[in-house]
């Protein structure tokens, strides 16, 4: 006898809570939808149809992987960024939520310029640049990274959601990586944060399958927000901003540290979780 959709549902739920997966029963659905070539809402209306054998052979071997602590995202090829569908491998972080948020801030400030000119500071999966240069059509975007790897991802991401022609890949260590005479109306950055020794007790998704360029912070993660107030503000035209991403608890320390380099501090955002974690900042004079 074949097993059916809701048969294999409940098992595979099963293997992934002893497993200590969050959320086991919506990953076996989205799993379980990928192999069926369904949306996850369409499963609801087949949950007598049984699987072919190949099906559930695939599931079977998703859901194992799953099992092992490899993130969804990369089991499942990509991830959706305010919308875009952007492709992600072991070469960069996953997208998260959370800078969802500072796109959104960022995409806003762009829309009130005329021509404008935004730089991602390790740039990644090209996220925030894909969506800075999506929402705004006539901005041109810049991002930069030290991972060749990540570069790569990136402008396929970009290729993929159609704004290549607008956004340029630089790549090197930091400011480093900028060799024209370039500045920018808008710099945005979710930097590394993560303070060297807590990377050993994140979730196995993150700490083994996130690149560990993409976490290490330094010693108390703050690394590349020292590199970022020291030398982001000769980057910037007047009036610029720069938004930047960061991790619990460091709202107080960011604040001084941005304010003791010459910058003005305007904002320090919410998640959707109500801790802090967005900082707009802007040079004084
Ligand atoms: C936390 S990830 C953010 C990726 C993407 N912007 C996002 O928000 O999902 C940080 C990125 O910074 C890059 N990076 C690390 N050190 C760097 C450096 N010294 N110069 C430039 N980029 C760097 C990493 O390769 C990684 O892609």
């Amino acid at each position: 006898v074949r097993v059916t959709v809701l048969e294999v549902i409940q098992r595979s739920t099963e293997f992934l809570t002893k497993k200590g997966v969050d959320s086991p029963r919506l990953q076996v659905e989205l799993l379980l939808a990928k192999v069926l070539g369904m949306k996850r809402m369409q499963l609801y209306l087949n949950f007598d149809r049984p699987l072919t054998v190949p099906e559930a052979d695939l599931l079977r071997e998703l859901v194992k992987r799953r099992g092992l602590r490899e993130p969804l995202q990369h089991i499942l090829g990509s991830t959706s960024f305010c919308g875009y569908e952007i492709a992600v491998n072991r070469h960069v972080l996953i997208p998260r939520p959370e800078t969802e948020l500072l796109a959104e801030r960022g995409w806003q400030f762009l829309a009130k310029a005329e021509s404008p000119r935004a730089l991602d500071f390790g740039t990644g999966s090209g996220c925030l640049a894909i969506a800075l240069a999506a929402k705004c059509p006539s901005a041109r975007v810049w991002a930069l990274d030290i991972s060749p790897e990540a570069l790569a991802a990136a402008r396929a991401n970009a290729e993929r959601n159609q704004v290549a022609e607008r956004v340029s890949f630089m790549h090197g260590d930091g400011f480093g990586a900028i060799r024209e005479a370039l500045t920018f109306d808008l710099i945005v950055s979710n930097p590394p944060y993560i303070p060297t020794d807590e990377i050993a007790t994140l979730q196995p998704e993150v700490r083994e399958h996130d690149p560990r360029l993409a976490l290490d912070g330094g010693g108390d993660g703050l690394d590349f927000y020292r590199r970022l107030a020291a030398e982001a503000g000769r980057f910037l035209n007047s009036g610029g901003r720069l938004m930047v991403e960061f991790g619990d608890g460091q709202g107080a320390a960011l604040r001084g540290l941005f304010e003791g380099a010459a910058w003005a501090v305007e904002d320090v955002l919410p998640d959707y979780s109500q801790r802090e974690r967005i900082l707009i900042a802007s040079r004084r004079n």
